[in-house]
């Protein structure tokens, strides 16, 4: 079941994640949270740190899975997905760094690092509360259009609208690695509940076909209308371009 809830703007939708992900946090100190990068969950990563600046909030008992890296960075590669989860949440709250897991973006054999990373996951007992943002085609984790669903973690080559779209974060282009290591659907598909955020009008399409169109690999996210426990945040300049 997906629950769609529209937050005024960009700031009332970080404040609505944080509360949704302190509420978990609060309810099963030892949560497991899945965690995304990219813009969208930036507002909910400061106000999670704010939170706990204020002494309201402790993740000394969480652990952690990242959906996704790029594959061919190492963790201290400035545009890794590591280190912007270090720098943007990591760093600033009192997480224990053992209890914190990402799929390795250098490995010599790709095939035994997305199996590390499902035999993590198992151990872990699965993923609590997973928190999602939306690409303009549909992707969410890396899960790209296809013409069929990859269940587990697995190498995906990034479709080229991606690396245009993550080109801003490096010198240009061609920098953008051309594979990403991430978490399958089957995974996203297991978390017990999801938060998925969109604040970007580019994003109105995708987040109207995960909402209301067929289930379909080409728009990887619609698979969620299957899943249970669905939070759907957007503002309300994306809201304004849905038809519910
Ligand atoms: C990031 C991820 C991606 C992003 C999506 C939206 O870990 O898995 O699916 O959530 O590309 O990115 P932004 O928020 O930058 O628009």
């Amino acid at each position: 079941m997906v629950e769609l809830i529209v937050a005024e703007d960009y700031q009332r939708l970080s404040e609505q994640a944080a509360h949704i992900v302190a509420r978990q946090i609060r309810n099963k100190p030892d949560s497991v949270i899945g965690f995304a990068t990219g813009s969208t969950p930036l507002g909910l990563y400061r106000e999670l740190v704010e939170m706990h600046r204020q002494g309201e909030l402790s993740l000394a008992k969480v652990t952690t899975f990242n959906l996704d890296e790029y594959v061919g960075l190492s963790r201290e590669h400035p545009q890794s997905y590591y280190r912007f989860m270090w720098e943007n949440l990591f760093a600033h709250v009192d997480i224990e760094p053992d209890r914190i897991h990402f799929p390795a973006g250098l490995f010599t054999d790709g095939e035994a690092a997305c199996e590390a990373y499902e035999r993590e996951l198992e151990a872990a007992g699965g993923i609590d509360l997973q928190i999602l943002g939306i690409g303009a085609n549909g992707h969410i984790g890396f899960n790209e259009p296809a013409e069929s669903l990859t269940l587990s973690t697995h190498i995906v080559g990034l479709a080229e609208e991606t690396r245009q779209a993550n080109a801003r974060f490096f010198e240009n282009l061609a920098e953008v690695p051309r594979e990403a290591i991430t978490m399958g659907i089957g995974n996203i598909m297991n978390a017990r509940a999801i938060l998925l955020l969109a604040s970007d009008k580019n994003k109105a399409e995708a987040v109207q076909s995960m909402l209301t169109g067929k289930v379909d690999p080409k728009v990887p996210a619609s698979v969620l209308q299957l899943h249970p426990r669905v939070t759907v945040l957007v503002n309300a300049e994306v809201a304004a371009h849905l038809q519910t």
